[in-house]
């Protein structure tokens, strides 16, 4: 069975204390997520260390164990001289400094990063390497911008982000990722894949994936992004191949991220 999982992508957004009281708030609505679903909520770096101990003060330990923490990026080098970088170690230490929650989880390979911060294949595979060495599962983007659907090179793309990146992987390695696929057309724009496009491509990024893994891929939970929201959540998560979604402005409210999560 294919984990189902709604993970929100709070970006550069919340203060600290927002954040916290962000995360509070979901908390107490936790009990409506279906036992099935499981939640991850990736924030700033700043505010990991908060973040993790108001997930593990949640009393109720079936509650707890319905939501994960992650960050938004981590190093493509290990340790040393990089000002201002993060490394996937002190993404992993932060759980037992904090005596709260693990961060878990790290989004790697969004198009935002790719797009404004030049992130190739070849470095996004670095820290996919670094990130799994120190313990921590990555949600992998690949997507699409719109001239590229409009000519119909949408599956070469998605494909090429596969196959350069996870191909490189072992099959033991593989079994840490979850794969999100994201529209840059529909990131942030309102506009959201047709569950019939969002679909087909899905499947396609699982034969992509079964190419190199076989019958792993079927366990591969890949999840949609793209203006994701409690109206639409619906008919996109009835899909075959759609195991959740990465939610980003709809993460920002607890009430939309909680009624995204209760869709299923
Ligand atoms: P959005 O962002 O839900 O605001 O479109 C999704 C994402 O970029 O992860």
């Amino acid at each position: 069975m294919r984990q189902k999982i709604v993970a929100g992508n709070w970006k550069m957004n919340t203060t600290l204390a927002e954040g916290i009281e962000l995360v509070n708030q979901i908390a107490e609505r936790i009990d409506q997520v279906p036992q099935d679903v499981k939640l991850i909520v990736n924030t700033p770096f700043t505010h990991l260390f908060a973040v993790s101990q108001a997930i593990a003060a949640i009393k109720c330990p079936f509650c707890r164990s319905k939501i994960a923490l992650g960050a938004q990026n981590c190093a493509d080098k290990e340790k040393g001289a990089y000002t201002g970088e993060v490394s996937a170690k002190m993404l992993a230490s932060v759980g037992s400094a904090s005596n709260g929650a693990p961060v878990e989880y790290v989004i790697l390979g969004h198009s935002e990063r790719r797009g404004y911060y030049g992130e190739t294949n070849a470095i996004l595979l670095e820290k996919i390497k670094l990130a799994l060495s120190e313990g921590l599962k990555v949600i992998y983007c690949v997507g699409e911008a719109l001239e590229e659907r409009k000519a119909g090179r949408h599956f070469d793309v998605v494909a090429e982000e596969i196959k350069d990146v996870l191909f490189n992987l072992t099959g033991e390695q593989m079994k840490n990722i979850v794969v999100a696929y994201e529209p840059i057309w529909a990131i942030g724009t309102g506009e959201t894949a047709t569950k019939e496009q969002a679909q087909e491509i899905h499947a396609f990024i699982r034969s992509t994936l079964a190419e190199k893994f076989g019958d792993m891929a079927e366990e591969t939970s890949i999840l949609y992004g793209g203006s994701c929201k409690p109206s639409n959540a619906k008919e996109l998560f009835s899909q075959k191949d759609i195991d959740g979604g990465l939610i980003g402005g709809a993460s920002l409210k607890a009430e939309d991220f909680i009624g995204i999560a209760t869709s299923y």
